[in-house]
């Protein structure tokens, strides 16, 4: 299996990297610092994590080239506009301290039908945020750009205004989505790996916030499944993930299970065990 999904504009994007919501200061750069070591090369932050000072740390303890490492952040909801956009842009390259991000996305939407944190009346128009988004990488400050949290109709929208190609849609997705999301369904995996845009599964190990999500590693068949092939839960969960071409940004602290979240390149789901957790 490969490690790296294409993207649509010929670049490339590493099938798992560290996810770094709610990890901070210390433990925020024990963590990266770790990952590199085991042999992370995606960091997947957020301008919203206040983390990536902590990242930058890490990442020059490590000594690791900057060209060897894919940086994903994240513009946040309230600065979508074509000028707060540009400016969040420069705060987090200067956060991190790196001169481009290899992938920027939007956070959240930002439109009439999504709500928005400060009302109706602050939406900003999506060709506006995206001329923001074009002209960050016209000036090379990002590599390749994308959107989070979007379904179909948002990512078509989206499509059609963006001049550069839009690589990525970073969204919800774990073994029990379907109990919790209207919005992220096999439907869209199938739309996004029609029209080329890349899927990352945020919360894969169904963790946090999602009410419906806890506990899925401790799912009966999960357990059953992944003892048979000498695996954890966490590792058959995140595997179920990548075998559909979508990509994963586990968070941890822990650096045992940073290693586990690694170690899913070396065996394949059998079909039937796949119709079996598909029906969990
Ligand atoms: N775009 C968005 O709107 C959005 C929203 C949410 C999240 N995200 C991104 O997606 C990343 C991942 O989502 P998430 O952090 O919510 O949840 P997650 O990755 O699904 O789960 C993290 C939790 O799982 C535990 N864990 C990790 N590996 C494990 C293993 N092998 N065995 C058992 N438990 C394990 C961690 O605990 P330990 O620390 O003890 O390992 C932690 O409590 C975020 O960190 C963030 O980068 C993006």
């Amino acid at each position: 299996m490969m490690t790296h999904e294409k993207l649509s504009d010929g670049g490339d994007i590493p099938m798992i990297g560290l996810g770094t919501a709610g990890l901070q200061g210390d433990k925020c750069e024990q963590a990266t610092k770790w990952a590199l070591e085991i042999g992370y090369r995606h960091i997947d932050s957020a301008w919203a994590y206040r983390n990536q000072p902590a990242i930058a740390t890490a990442i020059k303890q490590t000594g690791i080239q900057r060209e060897d490492l894919f940086i994903t952040s994240k513009v946040w909801r309230d600065y979508l506009s074509y000028e707060k956009a540009l400016r969040q842009c420069n705060e987090i390259l200067d956060q991190l301290q790196m001169d481009y991000i290899d992938l920027l996305l939007t956070h959240w939407p930002c439109n009439a039908n999504v709500r928005s944190a400060k009302g109706p009346e602050n939406v900003v128009p999506l060709e506006e945020t995206l001329a923001a988004f074009n002209e960050i990488h016209r000036v090379g400050k990002v590599k390749h750009i994308g959107v989070s949290n979007y379904g179909i109709d948002l990512i078509k929208q989206a499509q059609e205004i963006s001049a550069v190609p839009i690589t990525v849609n970073q969204v919800h997705f774990h073994l029990s989505d379907r109990n919790c999301s209207e919005n992220v369904s096999q439907t869209l995996v199938d739309f996004c790996l029609k029209s080329n845009v890349v899927m990352t599964a945020y919360c894969p190990l169904a963790s946090g916030w999602c009410p419906a999500g806890g506990g899925i590693l401790t799912h009966p068949t999960l357990t059953a499944i992944a003892q048979n092939y000498g695996k954890t839960p966490a590792q058959v969960a995140l595997r179920w993930i990548i075998e559909q071409g979508v990509t994963v940004i586990p968070r941890s602290s822990s650096q045992d299970h940073l290693r586990e979240n690694m170690e899913i390149f070396d065996f394949e789901l059998s079909e039937t065990d796949t119709a079996r957790l598909n029906t969990l």
